[in-house]
Protein backbone atom coordinates (compact mmCIF):
# COMPACT_ATOMS: atom_id res chain seq x y z
CA UNK A 1 0.00 0.00 0.00
CA UNK A 2 1.45 3.44 -1.19
CA UNK A 3 0.80 6.68 1.01
CA UNK A 4 0.92 9.52 -1.98
CA UNK A 5 2.30 12.86 -0.68
CA UNK A 6 2.63 11.57 2.54
CA UNK A 7 2.70 14.26 5.51
CA UNK A 8 5.24 13.87 8.10
CA UNK A 9 5.27 15.15 11.88
CA UNK A 10 9.06 15.86 12.62
CA UNK A 11 9.08 15.94 16.33
CA UNK A 12 13.37 16.23 17.80
CA UNK A 13 12.14 16.46 21.19
CA UNK A 14 15.80 16.75 23.38
CA UNK A 15 18.97 16.65 23.75
CA UNK A 16 20.65 14.60 20.79
CA UNK A 17 17.75 14.28 19.24
CA UNK A 18 17.65 18.01 17.96
CA UNK A 19 21.37 17.58 16.75
CA UNK A 20 20.31 14.10 14.86
CA UNK A 21 16.76 14.84 13.20
CA UNK A 22 18.41 17.27 10.68
CA UNK A 23 20.46 14.74 9.91
CA UNK A 24 17.33 12.36 9.18
CA UNK A 25 16.00 14.81 6.94
CA UNK A 26 18.31 15.51 4.98
CA UNK A 27 18.53 11.91 3.78
CA UNK A 28 14.67 11.94 3.38
CA UNK A 29 14.65 15.30 1.09
CA UNK A 30 17.25 13.54 -1.28
CA UNK A 31 15.10 10.60 -2.05
CA UNK A 32 11.91 13.11 -1.73
CA UNK A 33 13.63 14.97 -4.68
CA UNK A 34 14.92 11.18 -6.50
CA UNK A 35 12.17 9.28 -6.21
CA UNK A 36 9.43 11.94 -6.63
CA UNK A 37 7.74 11.03 -3.32
CA UNK A 38 6.17 14.49 -2.87
CA UNK A 39 6.74 13.94 0.76
CA UNK A 40 5.94 16.71 3.65
CA UNK A 41 7.38 17.88 6.91
CA UNK A 42 5.30 19.92 9.56
CA UNK A 43 7.98 20.93 12.39
CA UNK A 44 6.79 20.65 16.43
CA UNK A 45 8.90 21.64 19.26
CA UNK A 46 6.16 19.68 22.07
CA UNK A 47 7.07 16.43 22.98
CA UNK A 48 10.04 18.01 24.86
CA UNK A 49 11.23 18.70 28.17
CA UNK A 50 11.63 22.78 26.28
CA UNK A 51 8.32 22.55 26.07
CA UNK A 52 7.57 21.24 29.22
CA UNK A 53 9.50 24.28 31.26
CA UNK A 54 7.76 27.06 28.49
CA UNK A 55 4.10 25.29 29.49
CA UNK A 56 3.63 23.03 32.43
CA UNK A 57 2.86 20.48 30.09
CA UNK A 58 4.78 17.92 27.35
CA UNK A 59 2.21 18.30 24.82
CA UNK A 60 -0.77 20.68 24.00
CA UNK A 61 -4.29 19.61 24.61
CA UNK A 62 -4.96 19.03 20.82
CA UNK A 63 -1.94 16.92 20.54
CA UNK A 64 -3.89 13.65 19.11
CA UNK A 65 -6.15 15.50 16.74
CA UNK A 66 -3.26 17.71 15.69
CA UNK A 67 -1.18 13.98 14.93
CA UNK A 68 -3.48 12.19 13.55
CA UNK A 69 -3.36 14.38 10.28
CA UNK A 70 -0.32 12.86 10.01
CA UNK A 71 1.20 9.57 7.96
CA UNK A 72 3.48 9.52 10.04
CA UNK A 73 5.70 10.75 13.03
CA UNK A 74 9.48 11.48 12.74
CA UNK A 75 10.63 11.44 16.43
CA UNK A 76 14.01 12.06 17.85
CA UNK A 77 14.42 11.51 21.51
CA UNK A 78 12.64 12.33 24.90
CA UNK A 79 14.18 12.97 28.38
CA UNK A 80 16.08 15.17 29.77
CA UNK A 81 16.09 14.01 34.01
CA UNK A 82 18.36 17.14 34.91
CA UNK A 83 15.46 18.61 34.13
CA UNK A 84 12.46 16.43 34.72
CA UNK A 85 12.38 12.96 35.55
CA UNK A 86 11.50 10.33 33.47
CA UNK A 87 8.39 9.15 33.92
CA UNK A 88 6.80 12.58 33.93
CA UNK A 89 8.50 13.31 30.40
CA UNK A 90 8.56 9.68 29.33
CA UNK A 91 4.66 9.04 29.56
CA UNK A 92 3.50 12.26 29.05
CA UNK A 93 4.96 12.25 25.48
CA UNK A 94 6.00 8.88 23.87
CA UNK A 95 3.93 6.32 26.03
CA UNK A 96 1.06 8.10 24.72
CA UNK A 97 1.61 8.30 21.13
CA UNK A 98 2.10 4.41 21.62
CA UNK A 99 -1.23 3.94 23.26
CA UNK A 100 -3.61 6.33 22.06
CA UNK A 101 -2.34 5.40 17.97
CA UNK A 102 -2.43 1.66 18.77
CA UNK A 103 1.34 1.08 17.52
CA UNK A 104 0.82 -2.57 18.13
CA UNK A 105 4.13 -3.66 16.25
CA UNK A 106 7.02 -2.50 17.65
CA UNK A 107 9.92 -3.51 15.06
CA UNK A 108 13.53 -3.27 15.50
CA UNK A 109 16.07 -4.73 12.28
CA UNK A 110 19.42 -6.50 14.16
CA UNK A 111 21.81 -5.91 11.29
CA UNK A 112 25.66 -6.29 11.32
CA UNK A 113 26.78 -2.98 9.20
CA UNK A 114 30.36 -2.87 7.96
CA UNK A 115 32.58 -0.15 10.42
CA UNK A 116 30.60 -1.04 13.25
CA UNK A 117 32.63 -2.85 15.71
CA UNK A 118 30.83 -6.40 16.54
CA UNK A 119 31.02 -7.44 19.78
CA UNK A 120 30.23 -11.21 18.83
CA UNK A 121 33.69 -12.98 17.59
CA UNK A 122 33.89 -14.21 14.16
CA UNK A 123 31.35 -12.05 12.49
CA UNK A 124 31.33 -9.93 9.24
CA UNK A 125 28.37 -8.03 7.55
CA UNK A 126 25.53 -10.18 6.35
CA UNK A 127 25.91 -12.99 8.78
CA UNK A 128 23.83 -11.13 10.99
CA UNK A 129 20.62 -9.89 9.17
CA UNK A 130 17.19 -10.35 11.07
CA UNK A 131 13.77 -8.68 12.77
CA UNK A 132 12.66 -8.50 16.03
CA UNK A 133 8.68 -8.16 16.15
CA UNK A 134 7.33 -7.41 19.53
CA UNK A 135 3.69 -7.31 20.73
CA UNK A 136 3.54 -3.28 21.93
CA UNK A 137 0.25 -3.46 24.17
CA UNK A 138 -0.85 -6.50 25.88
CA UNK A 139 0.35 -9.74 27.13
CA UNK A 140 2.34 -9.33 30.40
CA UNK A 141 2.28 -5.37 31.05
CA UNK A 142 -1.12 -5.33 31.96
CA UNK A 143 -2.33 -3.29 34.89
CA UNK A 144 -5.30 -6.01 35.95
CA UNK A 145 -4.00 -6.86 39.71
CA UNK A 146 -3.63 -5.60 42.72
CA UNK A 147 -2.05 -5.96 46.18
CA UNK A 148 -3.88 -6.92 49.59
CA UNK A 149 -3.26 -7.50 53.23
CA UNK A 150 -0.33 -4.99 53.21
CA UNK A 151 2.47 -5.08 55.81
CA UNK A 152 0.96 -8.05 57.38
CA UNK A 153 2.63 -11.56 56.99
CA UNK A 154 -0.68 -12.05 54.72
CA UNK A 155 1.00 -9.70 52.01
CA UNK A 156 0.75 -10.67 48.50
CA UNK A 157 0.34 -9.21 45.11
CA UNK A 158 -1.05 -10.35 41.74
CA UNK A 159 -0.41 -9.40 38.53
CA UNK A 160 -1.88 -10.57 35.40
CA UNK A 161 -0.57 -11.10 31.94
CA UNK A 162 -3.45 -10.95 29.15
CA UNK A 163 -3.06 -12.26 25.68
CA UNK A 164 -6.51 -11.66 23.54
CA UNK A 165 -7.04 -13.40 20.35
CA UNK A 166 -6.97 -10.12 18.54
CA UNK A 167 -3.82 -9.33 19.85
CA UNK A 168 -2.14 -12.21 19.43
CA UNK A 169 -3.33 -12.82 15.31
CA UNK A 170 -2.57 -9.44 14.62
CA UNK A 171 1.19 -9.59 15.78
CA UNK A 172 1.28 -13.18 13.98
CA UNK A 173 -0.05 -12.00 10.89
CA UNK A 174 2.58 -8.86 10.51
CA UNK A 175 5.55 -11.31 11.44
CA UNK A 176 4.29 -14.10 9.29
CA UNK A 177 3.82 -11.32 6.24
CA UNK A 178 7.19 -9.82 7.39
CA UNK A 179 8.88 -13.39 7.12
CA UNK A 180 6.89 -14.39 3.67
CA UNK A 181 8.05 -11.13 2.15
CA UNK A 182 12.20 -11.71 2.51
CA UNK A 183 13.90 -14.25 0.72
CA UNK A 184 14.54 -16.81 3.75
CA UNK A 185 10.67 -16.96 4.63
CA UNK A 186 11.79 -17.82 7.92
CA UNK A 187 9.74 -17.09 11.24
CA UNK A 188 10.78 -18.04 15.12
CA UNK A 189 8.61 -17.96 17.93
CA UNK A 190 9.43 -17.05 21.37
CA UNK A 191 7.57 -19.07 23.78
CA UNK A 192 7.96 -20.74 27.21
CA UNK A 193 4.67 -23.14 26.97
CA UNK A 194 7.34 -25.26 29.34
CA UNK A 195 7.21 -22.77 32.74
CA UNK A 196 4.44 -20.24 31.77
CA UNK A 197 1.58 -23.06 31.21
CA UNK A 198 -1.50 -21.37 30.46
CA UNK A 199 -0.64 -18.18 28.16
CA UNK A 200 2.37 -19.90 26.47
CA UNK A 201 0.62 -22.69 25.26
CA UNK A 202 -2.12 -20.20 23.65
CA UNK A 203 0.24 -18.26 22.28
CA UNK A 204 1.38 -21.18 20.57
CA UNK A 205 -2.07 -22.77 19.47
CA UNK A 206 -2.16 -19.09 17.38
CA UNK A 207 1.40 -19.77 16.10
CA UNK A 208 0.21 -23.28 14.47
CA UNK A 209 -3.16 -21.72 13.32
CA UNK A 210 -1.51 -18.53 11.84
CA UNK A 211 1.21 -20.82 9.97
CA UNK A 212 -1.42 -22.85 8.44
CA UNK A 213 -2.01 -19.67 6.18
CA UNK A 214 1.44 -19.43 5.40
CA UNK A 215 2.60 -22.35 4.14
CA UNK A 216 5.69 -21.18 2.12
CA UNK A 217 7.28 -19.43 5.71
CA UNK A 218 9.25 -22.15 7.79
CA UNK A 219 8.19 -21.75 11.13
CA UNK A 220 10.35 -22.65 14.37
CA UNK A 221 9.80 -21.89 18.33
CA UNK A 222 12.36 -21.88 20.98
CA UNK A 223 12.12 -20.93 24.91
CA UNK A 224 12.68 -17.48 25.54
CA UNK A 225 15.79 -18.78 27.74
CA UNK A 226 17.93 -20.85 25.07
CA UNK A 227 16.41 -18.26 22.11
CA UNK A 228 18.30 -15.83 24.13
CA UNK A 229 21.45 -17.92 24.04
CA UNK A 230 21.15 -18.47 20.66
CA UNK A 231 20.94 -15.18 19.46
CA UNK A 232 24.79 -14.61 21.42
CA UNK A 233 25.27 -17.82 19.83
CA UNK A 234 23.76 -18.68 16.59
CA UNK A 235 22.72 -15.05 15.46
CA UNK A 236 22.95 -16.52 11.99
CA UNK A 237 20.18 -18.75 12.32
CA UNK A 238 17.28 -16.12 12.48
CA UNK A 239 15.07 -13.99 10.33
CA UNK A 240 12.43 -12.68 11.86
CA UNK A 241 11.43 -13.07 15.32
CA UNK A 242 8.01 -12.74 16.64
CA UNK A 243 7.47 -12.23 20.85
CA UNK A 244 5.28 -10.73 23.13
CA UNK A 245 5.45 -7.48 25.09
CA UNK A 246 8.54 -8.42 27.76
CA UNK A 247 10.09 -11.23 25.84
CA UNK A 248 10.07 -8.84 22.82
CA UNK A 249 11.46 -6.22 25.19
CA UNK A 250 14.37 -7.53 26.08
CA UNK A 251 14.97 -9.59 22.54
CA UNK A 252 14.63 -5.99 21.03
CA UNK A 253 17.50 -4.76 23.10
CA UNK A 254 19.55 -7.52 23.23
CA UNK A 255 20.00 -7.64 19.49
CA UNK A 256 20.71 -4.70 18.11
CA UNK A 257 23.38 -5.04 21.23
CA UNK A 258 24.61 -8.04 19.24
CA UNK A 259 25.08 -6.05 16.28
CA UNK A 260 27.46 -3.44 18.66
CA UNK A 261 26.41 0.28 19.10
CA UNK A 262 22.54 1.48 19.74
CA UNK A 263 23.67 4.46 18.16
CA UNK A 264 22.89 3.00 14.63
CA UNK A 265 19.97 0.60 15.87
CA UNK A 266 16.64 2.33 14.75
CA UNK A 267 13.04 1.31 15.74
CA UNK A 268 9.33 1.63 14.47
CA UNK A 269 6.38 1.86 16.52
CA UNK A 270 4.12 1.06 13.73
CA UNK A 271 -0.04 0.62 13.71
CA UNK A 272 0.31 -2.09 10.17
CA UNK A 273 -3.62 -0.54 9.07
CA UNK A 274 -2.86 2.87 9.16
CA UNK A 275 -5.47 4.04 10.80
CA UNK A 276 -3.20 6.04 13.16
CA UNK A 277 0.00 7.24 12.36
CA UNK A 278 3.11 5.52 13.12
CA UNK A 279 6.26 6.54 15.17
CA UNK A 280 9.91 6.44 13.80
CA UNK A 281 12.87 6.69 15.66
CA UNK A 282 16.22 5.98 16.99
CA UNK A 283 16.77 3.17 19.55
CA UNK A 284 19.18 5.31 21.31
CA UNK A 285 17.77 8.56 24.30
CA UNK A 286 18.52 12.09 24.48
CA UNK A 287 22.22 11.25 25.10
CA UNK A 288 22.58 14.16 27.37
CA UNK A 289 26.14 13.02 28.23
CA UNK A 290 27.58 14.16 24.51
CA UNK A 291 24.73 16.82 23.75
CA UNK A 292 25.68 20.41 22.57
CA UNK A 293 29.16 18.78 21.05
CA UNK A 294 27.65 17.90 17.93
CA UNK A 295 29.26 14.28 18.01
CA UNK A 296 26.10 12.05 17.87
CA UNK A 297 26.38 9.69 15.59
CA UNK A 298 23.04 10.60 13.11
CA UNK A 299 22.68 6.77 11.77
CA UNK A 300 20.06 5.70 14.13
CA UNK A 301 18.39 8.20 12.74
CA UNK A 302 18.82 8.04 9.05
CA UNK A 303 18.20 4.18 9.10
CA UNK A 304 14.83 5.37 11.04
CA UNK A 305 13.98 7.45 7.83
CA UNK A 306 14.52 4.06 5.69
CA UNK A 307 12.29 2.27 7.64
CA UNK A 308 9.59 5.08 7.64
CA UNK A 309 9.44 4.77 3.72
CA UNK A 310 9.68 1.43 3.58
CA UNK A 311 6.37 1.69 5.87
CA UNK A 312 4.79 4.46 3.65
CA UNK A 313 5.07 2.58 0.43
CA UNK A 314 8.59 3.55 -0.58
CA UNK A 315 10.69 0.41 -0.17
CA UNK A 316 13.41 1.59 -2.92
CA UNK A 317 13.75 4.73 -1.45
CA UNK A 318 14.07 3.18 1.71
CA UNK A 319 16.66 0.81 0.19
CA UNK A 320 18.69 4.03 -1.33
CA UNK A 321 19.29 5.33 1.68
CA UNK A 322 20.22 1.93 3.83
CA UNK A 323 22.62 1.59 0.89
CA UNK A 324 24.21 4.82 1.53
CA UNK A 325 24.77 4.45 5.35
CA UNK A 326 26.55 0.85 4.61
CA UNK A 327 28.67 2.64 1.91
CA UNK A 328 29.82 5.46 3.43
CA UNK A 329 30.21 3.19 6.80
CA UNK A 330 32.34 0.33 4.40
CA UNK A 331 34.66 3.67 3.92
CA UNK A 332 36.40 3.18 7.29
CA UNK A 333 37.32 6.38 9.69
CA UNK A 334 39.88 7.27 7.07
CA UNK A 335 38.01 8.24 4.17
CA UNK A 336 34.64 8.98 5.27
CA UNK A 337 33.46 11.85 8.12
CA UNK A 338 32.15 9.14 11.03
CA UNK A 339 31.61 10.02 14.53
CA UNK A 340 33.86 9.09 17.49
CA UNK A 341 32.28 6.52 18.77
CA UNK A 342 32.79 4.40 15.07
CA UNK A 343 36.37 5.74 15.28
CA UNK A 344 36.61 9.18 13.70
CA UNK A 345 36.69 12.62 13.99
CA UNK A 346 33.58 13.66 12.30
CA UNK A 347 30.28 16.09 13.10
CA UNK A 348 26.89 14.84 13.18
CA UNK A 349 26.15 16.88 10.34
CA UNK A 350 29.51 15.85 8.56
CA UNK A 351 28.66 12.14 8.26
CA UNK A 352 24.91 13.40 8.16
CA UNK A 353 26.29 15.05 4.47
CA UNK A 354 28.14 12.40 3.57
CA UNK A 355 25.16 10.18 3.48
CA UNK A 356 23.03 12.52 1.76
CA UNK A 357 25.78 12.72 -1.20
CA UNK A 358 26.34 9.03 -1.18
CA UNK A 359 22.27 8.65 -1.39
P1 LIG B 1 21.00 7.18 25.80
O1 LIG B 1 20.68 6.24 24.71
O2 LIG B 1 20.54 8.57 25.65
O3 LIG B 1 22.59 7.18 26.03
C1 LIG B 1 23.31 6.01 26.44
C2 LIG B 1 24.78 6.17 26.08
O4 LIG B 1 24.96 6.01 24.67
C3 LIG B 1 25.34 7.54 26.42
O5 LIG B 1 26.67 7.43 26.89
C4 LIG B 1 25.30 8.29 25.11
O6 LIG B 1 26.27 9.30 24.98
C5 LIG B 1 25.52 7.17 24.09
N1 LIG B 1 24.79 7.47 22.85
C6 LIG B 1 23.44 7.40 22.66
N2 LIG B 1 23.12 7.76 21.42
C7 LIG B 1 24.27 8.08 20.80
C8 LIG B 1 24.57 8.54 19.48
N3 LIG B 1 23.61 8.74 18.57
N4 LIG B 1 25.87 8.77 19.18
C9 LIG B 1 26.84 8.56 20.08
N5 LIG B 1 26.63 8.13 21.33
C10 LIG B 1 25.34 7.88 21.70
O7 LIG B 1 20.39 6.55 27.15
P2 LIG B 1 20.32 7.19 28.63
O8 LIG B 1 21.54 8.01 28.89
O9 LIG B 1 19.98 6.07 29.51
O10 LIG B 1 19.04 8.14 28.60
C11 LIG B 1 19.10 9.56 28.42
C12 LIG B 1 17.68 10.09 28.32
O11 LIG B 1 17.06 9.58 27.14
C13 LIG B 1 16.78 9.68 29.47
O12 LIG B 1 15.94 10.75 29.77
C14 LIG B 1 16.00 8.52 28.91
O13 LIG B 1 14.76 8.34 29.55
C15 LIG B 1 15.82 8.97 27.49
N6 LIG B 1 15.54 7.88 26.54
C16 LIG B 1 14.62 8.14 25.56
C17 LIG B 1 14.35 7.21 24.60
C18 LIG B 1 13.37 7.55 23.54
O14 LIG B 1 13.10 8.73 23.30
N7 LIG B 1 12.84 6.59 22.84
C19 LIG B 1 15.01 5.90 24.57
C20 LIG B 1 16.02 5.74 25.60
C21 LIG B 1 16.24 6.70 26.55
MG1 LIG C 1 13.48 -1.88 26.22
Amino acid sequence: KIVKNPKIAVIPGDGIGKEVIPEGLRALEAVNSQFNIGMQFDHFDFASCDYYLKHGKMMPDDWFETLMQYDAIFFGAVGMPSVLPDHISLWGSLIQFRRCFDQYVNLRPVRLLPGVPCPLANRKPGDIDFFVVRENTEGEYSSLGGKMFPDTDREFVVQESVFTRHGVDRILQYAYDLAQSRPKKHLTSATKSNGIAITMPYWDERVEEMAKRYADVRTDKYHIDILAAHFVMNPDRFDVVVASNLFGDILSDLGPACTGTIAVAPSGSINPEGKFPSLFEPVHGSAPDIYGQMIANPIGQIWSASMMLDHLGYPEAGKTIFKAIESVLAEGPANSPLTPDLGGKGKTDDLGKAIAAAI
